[in-house]
């Protein structure tokens, strides 16, 4: 098992750029089973795109990574199709069940495996089946899998989501897609990603029309020639760096190939906080933070302060004055950090599903534990802060979702090595 070693305190100066939306690509390359030929650019080279990769040519298409020009080209030769994402594709990258929309809508019936939890909750999928079942699927669960058909393809209808799902959202839209008539999703999530999925399947020939939190879809006749989408940056990937240059900026530090248009709330919490930020069209500048002062935060749905940077806000907040806290509402298991980060000197309380985080505490390095993405992204911040030495363990959570991440750390003057 791989693990991190960082060397606390190295103040960073430089640049860093941010890589392409993981959550943005997943679900465009479920989409991709519906084109014919895509070549999809400005992807992330992470675990999860990989095992995407892997299902749809497991499906049957022809995917295939570029990696030095982080893209992906996708052929459909509609040959041999097999609509089975199978448990051990599934199990790892619980996005493999984005195909479920895209098979059902195009080929009538898919198998896919049920995602299973994680860390973080137990992560259902009764949104998505909701919603398929609106479109009139028939769906079976059976031996931990999900038995979809739709005999006489599936029909357009008005579906109200009782709760905001990212995921649930991205299903309904691309099974919608083929439906007959037309289809009206109420109570969507609208994160950038969401944009961006819609963006590719407009592009795809999709007639989509986005208005608050409703989006609504007419059936859609596919363009057969090929097109090319540029993937969204990763929005969670430039917060978690906004956070490292607050805190150990020498001076202050460049981060670019973004739009600070999309990321306006994250923006204001890290400006409430004391952070100083200059925007530029593509590009902002963070100053180190001369004194940080605490704030309470609740995480909620796109543009909503995202429960993806809870973590990472967490420790830029054990070095605000005061008592700062953190409402987790989306997930109910995301502080699996939190024991780890008092282990590194933080003083942290959790009082129903809400972190109370006591600042300035000084952070000490320790040997510390990984349990899901965004946890462990926050020991590395941690780790960039504390004293001495830190060694996070189980780093393949990190894997999963940052692209690169010790390269551009290094780049930026931090000592960080991977062994
Ligand atoms: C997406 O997960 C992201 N993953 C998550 O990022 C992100 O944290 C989450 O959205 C919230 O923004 C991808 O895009 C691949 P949800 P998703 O459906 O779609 C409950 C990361 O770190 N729910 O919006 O699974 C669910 O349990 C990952 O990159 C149901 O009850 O999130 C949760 O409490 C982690 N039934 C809440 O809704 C359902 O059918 C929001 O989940 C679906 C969800």
């Amino acid at each position: 098992m791989q693990k991190l070693i960082i060397k606390g305190r190295r103040e960073l100066s430089g640049k860093i750029s941010i890589s392409g939306s993981k959550n943005a690509t997943l679900p465009i390359l479920a989409a991709s089973i519906l084109s014919n030929q895509v070549k999809i650019k400005n992807v992330p080279l992470v675990k999860d795109i990989f095992t995407m990769v892997e299902l749809l040519n497991f499906i049957g298409l022809k995917a295939k990574i570029i990696k030095k020009k982080n893209t992906i080209e996708i052929k459909n030769r509609e040959k041999n199709i097999n609509t089975l994402a199978p448990y051990k594709l599934v199990k790892t990258m619980r996005a493999g069940v984005l195909v479920l929309g895209s098979l059902l809508t195009k080929y009538r019936k898919a198998k896919v495996s049920l995602p299973g939890g994680c860390a973080i909750g137990t992560r259902p999928v009764d949104l998505h089946l909701f919603a398929l079942k609106k479109l009139g699927a028939k769906i079976k669960i059976k031996d931990g899998y999900i038995l979809a058909q739709a005999k006489n393809g599936l029909k357009g209808a008005v579906i109200k989501f009782p709760s905001i799902s990212v995921g649930a959202t991205e299903n309904a839209l691309l099974a919608a897609f083929k439906a007959k008539g037309k289809t009206i999703l109420k109570n969507c999530a609208i994160e950038p990603e969401i944009k961006d999925l819609i963006k590719f399947l407009k592009n795809l020939g999709a007639n989509i029309f986005l208005k608050g939190r409703t989006i609504s879809i007419s059936e859609s006749k596919i363009k057969t020639t090929k097109i090319t989408h540029h993937v969204i940056f990763d929005r969670i990937e430039l917060g978690t760096y906004m956070i490292a240059s607050a805190l150990l900026a020498k001076k202050n530090l460049t981060i670019d190939k973004i739009d600070p248009k999309i990321i306006k709330s994250e923006l204001n919490i890290l400006k409430k906080i004391g952070v100083q930020i200059e925007q530029k069209k593509n590009s902002i500048i963070i100053k180190r933070a001369k004194k940080l002062k605490k704030i309470n935060i609740l995480t909620k749905p796109y543009p909503g302060f995202p429960t993806d940077l809870q973590a990472q806000l967490m420790v830029i907040l054990t070095q605000a004055k005061g008592i700062s806290r953190i409402k987790e509402n989306i997930f109910e298991n995301r502080f699996m950090h939190v024991p780890e980060l008092k282990r590194m000197g933080a003083q942290i309380q959790i009082k129903d599903k809400t972190a109370i985080i006591k600042g300035p505490t000084k952070l000490t390095g320790a040997e510390v534990m990984a349990t899901d993405l965004r946890a462990s992204v926050s020991l590395v911040l941690a780790g960039l802060i504390a004293e001495n030495r830190t060694i996070i363990n189980r780093i393949y959570h990190l894997d999963r979702g940052y692209e690169f991440l010790e390269r551009k750390l290094k780049k930026c003057k931090a000592i960080i090595k991977r062994v």
